[in-house]
């Protein structure tokens, strides 16, 4: 009988919840024990009492919840070959060799290496006495799937990621509620969204939501030339009968010179026009709170997709993402995906804008 471990790692995103019901119901459909692993890598680490095994019933109403309801965490320990030991050990002890990981980026590179270091892992567990050869025996391999979770939807390879979605509509919902009052005050106000390195939430709100101006890392503004830029586009929509301003800042948004640009730099270039400007950092409502129908669909999806990937795997196939491309849920090489979205860091890095907005795959950032 298969065992597979299910988690959640790095920042929670909206749908998480889906995909672990998905993985669980499906994994039980199959004939499979499903487990949960609570807390993210430290609960792999811990072992016990935070690998549970679920039942169909455990991930009742799942759907509509925020966050994720088996914990996650960003665990330091597992970046240490002991760290991915004990995992290992924990795993081997509870019968399971097969794992679901749900996060962004970093998670499901820990996941990857932890797959390929696994047979080294068994043999040094082996070697020390702590298992016999015989017990070890069902465990050689370690079968992984990734399933991206995270606001941001920085992943190369797939349209979108689980709670990319529900975090656009909620910012797209705030901005519209800033708007309102803005317009009754006749102000400006400069609204900071997150994800990290990636402008898309800051992008799609932007157009969403009409907003004058928008500053993305992989449109860097240039140098010493925005400031005048965004004067000019203000006051136009001011002149043309607009009765507030809108700018949208991503976290991560820089000059052509990889300066940061933060909110503040904005608002007080706004001021400089004679606009009353004030900064909103939405922070982590963006984050929280449930998710859209197409966060949960995508995620029951891809939840669906990713035990079918494990009952399918060799140990010779490579670690799989699933992800949606063209309305279509795909399995991709996780590393090539990971690779493809550390290049994007690396174009910026070397100011190639351009390739760095190819890469994202967002018809909008051309
Ligand atoms: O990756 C998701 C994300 O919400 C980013 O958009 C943001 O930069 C980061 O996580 C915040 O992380 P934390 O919740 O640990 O402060």
């Amino acid at each position: 009988k298969k065992k597979i471990a299910v988690m959640t790692s790095g920042g929670d995103s909206p749908g998480m919840n889906a995909a672990i019901r998905a993985v669980v119901r499906t994994g039980i459909h199959f004939g499979c024990d499903v487990y949960a692993v609570y807390e993210g890598y430290e609960g792999l680490l811990k072992g016990g009492k935070y690998l549970r095994q679920m039942q169909w019933e455990d991930v009742r109403g799942w759907l509509s919840e925020g966050g994720t309801l088996i914990g996650t965490a960003r665990c330091n320990e597992f970046r240490e070959h002991w760290g991915r030991k004990q995992a290992a050990y924990n795993l081997i002890s509870e019968g399971i060799d097969a794992l679901v990981v749900c996060g962004g980026d970093g998670s499901l590179t820990g996941a990857d290496l932890f797959r390929s270091e696994w047979p080294t892992l068994v043999e040094e567990l082996v070697k020390d006495g702590t298992f016999t050869a015989d017990r070890v025996e069902p465990y050689r391999n370690l079968t992984m799937v990734g399933l991206i979770g995270s606001i941001d939807n920085d992943m190369a390879g797939s349209d979108s990621t689980i709670g990319a979605f529900s975090a656009l509509g909620r910012i797209c919902e705030l901005v519209d509620y800033i708007d309102a009052t803005a317009k009754s005050h006749s102000r400006a106000f400069v609204v900071e969204v997150m994800g990290r390195h990636c402008g898309w939430l800051a992008l799609l709100a932007g157009i969403a939501t009409g907003a004058d101006y928008i500053f993305i890392p992989e449109r860097a503004a240039p140098k010493d030339k925005w400031q005048s830029e965004l004067k000019e586009v203000c006051q136009r929509h001011r002149q043309k009968g607009r009765r507030n301003n809108t700018v949208i800042v991503a976290e991560g948004a820089l000059d052509n010179e990889l300066n940061h640009i933060s909110a503040d730099d904005v608002k007080n270039v706004l001021v400089e026009l004679g606009l009353d400007a004030k900064v909103t950092i939405l922070g982590h409502v963006q984050r929280g709170g449930t998710a859209v129908a197409h966060d949960r669909l995508l995620a029951t999806l891809q939840g669906v997709d990713a035990v079918k990937a494990v009952l399918e795997m060799t140990p010779e196939t490579p670690s799989p993402l699933i992800g949606i491309l063209e309305n279509k849920i795909i399995r991709k090489p996780l590393m090539e995906s990971v690779e493809l979205t550390k290049s994007v860091a690396t174009d910026i890095k070397n100011k190639d804008f351009d390739k760095a907005i190819m890469l994202r795959d967002t018809e909008f950032m051309e």
